[in-house]
């Protein structure tokens, strides 16, 4: 059998139509957006095609995109941003206890580094954040809240919309990462309320290292580089034309094939989850059954460390994940599933399966044969496991 990827909440493979579209500007239209000849005025035309298209599609102004290398630097730009331009009126910054790294670790920096200090937002189980605990956290010194819209190891999807509105009755700035969301499920910046929302091409067939982050019309930031006038200031750096095309025409695509990749896709995982726990004895499933962006199945294996569990599935030519992509190597338990209240141990031996357009039910199949096989080796060899349970 052909490898299996299942990692598709890490990265994807970028669709066809998108290398089609993103072409010329590589290698005919190449030119600098900034210059005034007719090469730059064509690579102008493109990268504001490209913000008018994406802009429609999240449902905010094309002045109110500004085109980034992706989600760390949206996530970076938002929340340093906000928190350097307020510094010296407030110092206060919330975020979700399972927000991305990219987040995580920015707010951890305002900590260390700049006097602010940071509240993490609990979760419950399934890793649903509450409006009402986020209003106690809230005073007059929050600067900003930052909770991301579907998380990247559980998928668990967060009510936006109840979160903006209670940050915004205290007069406060919120962020969403809506990296994991955006293609997959409807992402509306007006519906969901939010000031600034972070999302990316590359976990929805589309390019690396192209991103957005939408800024509200009104809301200040300090911008983290320094050198030119592009995106306004406030990320200066020659344009990435081709990207900028290749997310539109992404988000295009993705657009259209929203709903029906949500039902194939949800399908799959039920008939995944289904069969993986009626076939191997103490698996544990992480998140929400109800609420999450479905190609994402995150499950225990009890007694076993999820890196060993990854190397057997990788040997037998199937690609996932154990933790979040961004933080594999780490042998800690993922800061997710622990904030979610799952032992330790349990946390440890997590694998997230995130399946996507290539995914069938076959693959799956196999899959599921060759986790019977290992898990059942591994925990032979298993001092923690419970033998003879
Ligand atoms: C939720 C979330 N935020 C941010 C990022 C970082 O995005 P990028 O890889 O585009 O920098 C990721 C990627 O793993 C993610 O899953």
């Amino acid at each position: 059998m052909k490898p299996i990827y299942l990692d598709h909440n890490a990265t994807t493979p970028v669709d066809a139509e998108v290398v089609e579209a993103m072409l010329p500007y590589l290698n005919v239209k190449f030119g600098n957006a900034s210059s005034v000849h007719s090469f730059g005025r064509d690579a102008k035309v493109a990268l504001e095609n490209a913000r008018e298209q994406i802009a429609q599609i999240i449902n905010c102004e094309p002045s109110e995109l500004y085109f980034t290398s992706g989600g760390t630097e949206s996530d970076n730009l938002a929340v340093l941003g906000t928190a350097y331009h307020l510094k010296n009126k407030k110092n206060h910054i919330i975020i979700g206890a399972t927000e991305h790294h990219a987040v995580l670790e920015s707010a951890e920096y305002l900590a260390h580094h700049e006097d602010f200090k940071l509240d993490l937002l609990p979760v419950n189980r399934e890793g649903f954040v509450s409006p009402a605990q986020l209003k106690e956290l809230i005073s007059e010194q929050t600067a900003l809240v930052s909770v991301m819209h579907a998380n990247n190891e559980t998928g668990t999807i967060q009510d936006i919309g109840a979160l903006t509105k209670v940050a915004h009755e205290k007069g406060v700035l919120f962020h969403t990462d809506a990296v994991q969301s955006t293609g997959k499920i409807p992402v509306d910046v007006k519906q969901m309320g939010v000031d600034m929302l972070s999302l990316t091409a590359h976990k929805i067939y589309g390019p690396k290292g192209i991103g957005a982050l939408f800024i509200r019309q009104g809301v200040k930031i300090v911008p983290l580089f320094y050198g030119g006038s592009h995106e306004k200031k406030r990320r200066p750096g020659t344009e990435n034309v081709a990207g900028a095309v290749g997310l539109a025409k992404t988000l295009e695509i993705a657009i259209k094939r929203m709903q029906a990749d949500f039902d194939e896709l949800s399908k799959l995982a039920d008939y995944f989850i289904e069969k993986v726990t009626a076939s191997i004895p103490d698996v544990h499933f992480n998140g929400s059954r109800q609420s999450r962006i479905p190609q994402t199945v995150n499950l225990s294996f009890e007694g076993i460390e999820g890196e060993s569990i990854l190397l057997a599935l990788d040997i037998k030519g199937i690609a996932c994940s154990s933790g979040s992509a961004c933080t594999s190597g780490a042998t800690e338990p993922s800061h997710v599933l622990t904030a979610m209240g799952i032992d330790k141990v349990v946390a440890q031996g997590a694998i997230r399966f995130s399946m996507g357009r290539s995914t069938t039910k076959e693959q799956l199949d196999y899959v599921v044969s060759v986790l019977m096989e290992e898990i059942s080796r591994l925990r032979e060899l298993s001092p923690v496991y419970r033998k003879g349970k």
